[in-house]
């Protein structure tokens, strides 16, 4: 078996062996094989694409590339993954609400990628905050109060750190069956034993078709079953922002007051449906039960008492909670008013993901540091009726950014026409159950 050979069988389109991806798995990690051969072969399987069998042997081949964790609880772990979106900070309520309803959530997250943002920036605004824990420790946290937080080890799933940084340089990013096995693979070696997927469908998303993002979810689903583990999939939307906060300490006083009961619905809705499937892939009842479960654990205050104690597990100064003045304080400030009368038909995902990104609270380069205090606040939302002069949303930096700039090209994301050119809000999309 050589490499050339099963570039060649890809690039005419034949199905690889499970040897043949073992062994170019264990070949581009020895380093044995190199980059360019690696990148063609990607490229044959952007254009030729892989089978469900390729793809679900890809991916346990690439989760077996390095450790495999399995913190020990005794109880049942539950993992909750995103593709990636603007304003995502579902996390920070699903986590805290399984936990107090008795599942643990072992939970290794990233940072931001491109206009999307992440869960470990969103963490680390909160003064003190440790994302970087031992396996020791982050077991002992996670056993004492049902969930922990921790940034990405290096020993996981080295095959995905290498694939997705050529993939990332050669234009094979957006392959279903590489995304499929890039997200699985992690997900089976951080050791869960329920997966819930949250694939974003829209334009702030990897999937911009519902079509596209119902394809992934089965593979996903289908892979994740094949592993062993128990895991459903939902599809939300990323048409437009999550919630009404974008940027790092502005999501999470978002989701702390998320966890007091003062969502705004989209952000509840999607928060609610995430958390009653992590609960059902736990066995803990019904789909109607679920719900009542995690709603209860929100109007109880115990999600909230989970959130708190974790940050104080974690180094954190849980006095945030109650005191949002204890987060850093933006430096400057710009109100963005409407310019004219009419309907909010559409706010552009992707443009606000990027607007946020020049304020500050995301990376242009991978060693940029991040603005803790920068993002936007939306005061009005799709299918709002505003008048001219009215406040849509007021943007927060720390940076020397040009602001008024940025205020002038935020203007753009909004699209506004008559009450009748306002899309039906639909956030849950798809639940693709694969147990
Ligand atoms: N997130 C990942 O971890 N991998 C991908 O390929 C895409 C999104």
């Amino acid at each position: 078996m050589t490499m050339y050979e099963i570039i060649a069988g890809k690039k005419q389109g034949r199905e690889l062996t499970k040897e043949e991806i073992q062994y170019v798995v264990d070949g581009y990690v020895s380093g044995d094989i190199p980059d360019y051969q690696m990148s063609a072969l990607l490229m044959a399987v952007c254009l030729r694409d892989m089978s469900d069998r390729e793809t679900a042997d890809l991916t346990m081949s690439m989760a077996h590339s390095g450790e495999m964790m399995k913190p020990e609880t005794g109880g049942f772990n539950v993992d909750k993954h995103s593709t990636g979106g603007v304003g995502d900070k579902t996390t920070l309520i699903v986590a805290p609400i399984a936990a107090a309803c008795g599942v643990y959530v072992p939970k290794m997250s990233g940072r931001g990628l491109g206009h999307t943002g992440g869960t470990i920036d969103k963490l680390e605004s909160i003064p003190g905050f440790k994302t970087e824990l031992s396996y020791e420790r982050f077991t002992e946290i996670l056993r004492q109060n049902g969930l922990a937080v921790a940034g990405q080890s290096g020993a996981l799933v080295p095959a995905d750190k290498k694939i997705y940084a050529l993939r990332n340089v050669t234009a094979t990013v957006d392959s279903i069956p590489l995304i499929c096995s890039s997200i699985m693979s992690k997900k089976i070696a951080t050791g869960a034993d329920g997966i819930v997927l949250d694939v974003k469908v829209g334009d702030g998303a990897f999937m911009k078709t519902t079509d596209d993002a119902e394809k992934l979810a089965e593979l996903m689903v289908r892979a994740g079953r094949l592993a062993g583990r128990k895991c459903t999939a939902v599809l939300t939307d990323m048409s437009k922002p999550l919630g009404r906060a974008v940027g790092n300490s502005l999501e999470v006083i978002e989701a702390v007051e998320a966890l007091k009961g003062n969502a705004p619905e989209d952000l509840w809705e999607v928060s609610l449906a995430l958390a009653a499937e992590m609960l059902a892939v736990a066995g803990k009842g019904t789909a109607e039960e679920c719900r009542a479960m995690a709603e209860n654990a929100v109007s109880s205050g115990k999600a909230l008492e989970r959130l708190s104690k974790m940050i104080e597990l974690q180094g954190g100064d849980p006095r945030v909670i109650s005191d949002y003045s204890l987060f850093a304080s933006p430096a400057r400030k710009k109100e963005i008013f409407a310019d004219r009368d009419g309907f909010i038909t559409g706010i552009s995902c992707e443009k606000t993901g990027l607007i946020s990104l020049r304020l500050g609270a995301g990376r242009s380069k991978k060693e940029d540091a991040v603005d803790p205090s920068a993002g936007i606040v939306f005061d009005r939302t799709v299918g709002d009726k505003v008048g001219k002069g009215d406040r849509l949303a007021v943007l927060y930096t720390s940076s020397e950014c040009d602001l008024e700039g940025i205020a002038a090209d935020f203007a753009g994301v909004f699209r506004y026409g008559s009450r009748s050119a306002c899309p039906e809000e639909k956030n849950i999309i798809k639940i693709i159950k694969g147990y």
